[in-house]
């Protein structure tokens, strides 16, 4: 018996002159949030449909439980859909539209209250039985989707991008309570989204997809912190991205000639491998320093022109340009305290060798 819920091994999927999935191999243990996080066009949807059964593989495997599904059929994976427009039955109650599945079952009428009942609860939805899905609104409906998917119990939801028709707020609030719907059941979910602040905060797991590929996975914190590639430092948050020149070992730090720029430290040893081509920091690990102020030896000091500052709300943006031409962007947080520099102004900026990441490609 396997550990994992699903495997993917080795699997592609071509169509006519399209490689929309090619090679991956994905392990999802049971119970855990995965996100699927990727551009649009990536292979996201592909990758749902052939784990729902909806589309063949061209080549590889996929197994659930340790049983491969490719003879299988969608209906008999004892797998819960939910997709992005919720497509209930318009004439149906909602009580109606999540019994729905376990009719389909010819379950015992009983059995089938009793799962309605507590699939509604789970959503936070008692008391909307009777009601028809013109009579709730967008998030509501969403909700009623969700409960419709759960009720029969299946091993593994798959959700394709299912709250991107809610607006900001409403999104957010769901967010929170999808991952607590998740941990209460205990159930696999597999949730596929462009969005990365929505899989950084649900997912236990994020698979970073580019181009049909599997760019990098790991836990939500790990890819922030240590994204492995150009495009994840990029896709996740922002990233500034400078082409390094050399690099030279010393004892306590990796110095990193930027190409056209200053010299970089940071922190311990660098990837034994790949050469390193560039290094990324984060917009709001470049702090702005008072040079009146003494700060650590070994903190990065560089000096810069600000070309733009644009207020975020909270934050504001300053883009700065370095002596040589290259430009950086940095976030600071914005106070009534705090007194922000204009444009044309020399500032000083520090950034700590731990906040410098190497990147091979
Ligand atoms: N039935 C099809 N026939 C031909 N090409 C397809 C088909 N379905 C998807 N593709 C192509 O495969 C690639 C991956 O598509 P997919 O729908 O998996 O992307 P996605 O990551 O879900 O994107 P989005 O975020 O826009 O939903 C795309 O280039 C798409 O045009
Ligand atoms: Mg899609």
């Amino acid at each position: 018996m396997s550990n994992f819920d699903i495997e993917l091994v080795s699997v592609s999927k071509s169509y006519a002159s399209v490689a929309a999935v090619k090679d991956i191999n994905l392990e999802i243990p049971k119970g855990e949030f995965v996100s699927i996080l990727g551009p649009s066009g990536c292979g996201k949807t592909t990758t749902l449909n052939m784990i729902a059964g909806f589309s063949a593989p061209s080549a590889g495997d996929i197994r659930i439980r340790g049983k491969s599904q490719i003879r299988v059929p969608p209906e008999r994976r004892n797998i819960g859909l939910v997709f992005q427009n919720y497509a209930l039955f318009p004439h149906m109650t909602v009580a109606e539209n999540v019994g729905f599945g376990l009719r389909m079952k010819r379950l015992p009428r009983e059995e089938i209250e009793r799962s309605v009942r507590a699939a509604l609860r789970s959503v936070h939805l008692e008391g909307f039985e009777g009601r028809y899905p013109k009579e709730l609104s967008g998030g509501q409906q969403q909700r009623v989707a969700l409960a419709r998917a759960i009720a029969p119990r299946p091993s593994v939801l798959l959700l394709d991008e299912p709250l991107s028709n809610l607006d900001l707020k409403l999104r957010e609030a769901m967010r929170i309570e999808l991952k607590e719907i998740q941990e209460q059941l205990g159930m696999t979910f597999v949730y596929v989204t462009h969005d990365q602040e929505e899989a950084m905060a649900m997912s236990d797991r994020i698979v970073v997809m580019w181009q049909g590929e599997i760019a990098q996975q790991g836990e939500p914190s790990a890819i922030y912190r240590d994204p492995s590639s150009r495009f994840v430092a990029d896709f996740i948050g922002r990233s500034n991205i400078l082409p390094v020149a050399a690099t030279v070992q010393t004892s306590n730090f990796l110095e990193l000639a930027i190409d056209g720029g200053p010299v970089l430290r940071r922190s311990g040893p660098g990837p034994r491998a790949a050469p390193i081509r560039y290094c990324s920091v984060r917009p709001e690990s470049i702090v702005l320093i008072d040079p009146s102020v003494p700060h650590p030896e070994e903190v990065n000091r560089l000096q810069a022109i600000v070309l733009r500052v644009v207020n975020l709300g909270g934050n504001v943006e300053l883009l700065v340009d370095l002596d040589g031409g290259l430009c950086l962007s940095v976030l600071v947080r914005s106070s009534r305290s705090t007194m922000l520099p204009a444009v044309g102004d020399e500032v000083a900026l520090g950034i700590d060798p731990e906040d410098v990441h190497v990147l091979s490609d």
